[in-house]
């Protein structure tokens, strides 16, 4: 039975997504025209030529899409688009990745596109009821002086970013190759989540959690190739960030009907539903929830549990976690589910 009505009336917070991600063609043709650039296709020409072999293939792609980004006003109008999108979702706290590197080697200030996306989250904080976080990610894929740089660049704004991430081309740039950016990072009272398993092999999962002492692990999905590494992961309670659409997408998993979430939440991972990309990845959180939802046909009491675990596995304090979680009964119960993990743990 298709659940689309629960997934949509559960509040839900949405852990794994890339602002710069959220670029739809009709927008990146937007910007495109404000600086005087041609991106040489229409917005259905650019959808349809959103095939992509594996995670290099995209980058590729969104990397080029990044380059519309000029001004404060496409960050903040960017921004604002996906928190609208996230309304309608009905996601209550987003935690959202940022690539800084990505726009200061086109030439952009560090402050122009932190401030754009900053002042739109707060807008929405104000006017949509929607809390965020932000999260400065580093590319892998460059040298670990090129993030300690970033770093430093971001101090003036600390209070506004909540934790660092790692992400870009994964195989062959592991984890311990950040390991001093994270030791600093974590000195600066920041939190840490990377991109791990993803493409690359569960020991890139191992050395995130014990190089860069990560809070979560974004994708996770190799973690499923080994069993001491999920007993650990339950042990510990570190959260997966899930991304169905996106893995399906990057050919990370072959089809849907193979994904590994119920085998996670079973074995007491704490494992949750984003969306990564949506703008290329065909969907925002709820069609990430329902695509998975029917491909596993994934149970009410299931979909309770990915959703409270949202919650849970989020950096908001535990007074805002409480007051969320009491929202999730309503639906839940209306579904027939009494009993799903509520419990608050001491992580954020
Ligand atoms: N993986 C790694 N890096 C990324 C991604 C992703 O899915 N999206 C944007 N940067
Ligand atoms: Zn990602």
């Amino acid at each position: 039975m298709p659940l689309n009505e629960l997934i949509h009336s559960i509040p839900k917070a949405e852990l794994h997504l890339h602002i710069e991600g959220t670029l739809e063609p009709k927008l990146m043709l937007e910007f495109a025209k404000r600086t005087g650039m041609s991106m040489g296709m229409s917005a259905e020409e650019l959808k349809r030529a959103y095939r992509f072999k594996d995670l290099q293939d995209f980058l590729n792609i969104y990397y080029k899409g990044t380059d519309t980004l000029r001004t404060h006003e496409d960050f903040y109008d960017l921004t604002m688009h996906y928190l609208q999108k996230a309304k309608e979702n009905n996601v209550v706290h987003a935690e959202i990745f940022y690539d800084p590197q990505a726009h200061i080697r086109r030439g952009i200030k560090f402050e122009t596109f932190t401030e754009g996306i900053i002042s739109a989250m707060k807008n929405a904080r104000r006017n949509l009821e929607i809390s965020s976080n932000l999260i400065l990610s580093f590319l892998r894929d460059l040298p670990e002086e090129n993030a300690i740089r970033v770093l430093d660049e971001a101090t003036s704004y600390i209070h506004e970013i909540k934790a660092v991430g790692l992400d870009s081309a994964e195989l062959g740039n592991p984890p311990s190759k950040f390991s001093k950016a994270f030791e600093i990072a974590k000195d600066m009272g920041l939190l840490r989540v990377a991109h791990a398993g993803e493409e690359g092999p569960p020991s890139y999962i191992w050395e995130a959690i014990e190089i860069l002492n990560v809070e979560r692990i974004d994708h996770g999905v190799k973690a499923i190739e080994d069993p001491n590494l999920m007993k650990l992961l339950a042990k510990e309670r570190i959260p997966l960030t899930m991304c169905p659409l996106s893995n399906k997408k990057l050919n990370v998993i072959p089809d849907l009907k193979n994904y590994p979430v119920r085998e996670f939440l079973k074995r007491g991972i704490m494992a949750t539903i984003n969306s990564d990309d949506p703008a290329y990845f065909g969907g925002y959180v709820n069609e990430n929830y329902t695509a998975i939802q029917r491909a596993l046909n994934l149970t009410p009491e299931e979909i309770c549990t990915l959703a409270s675990n949202s919650i849970l596995a989020s950096f908001i304090p535990e007074e805002r976690k409480r007051e969320i979680l009491e929202k999730i009964k309503g639906p839940c119960e209306k579904h027939g589910v009494q009993s799903f993990n509520l419990s608050l743990d001491s992580r954020a």
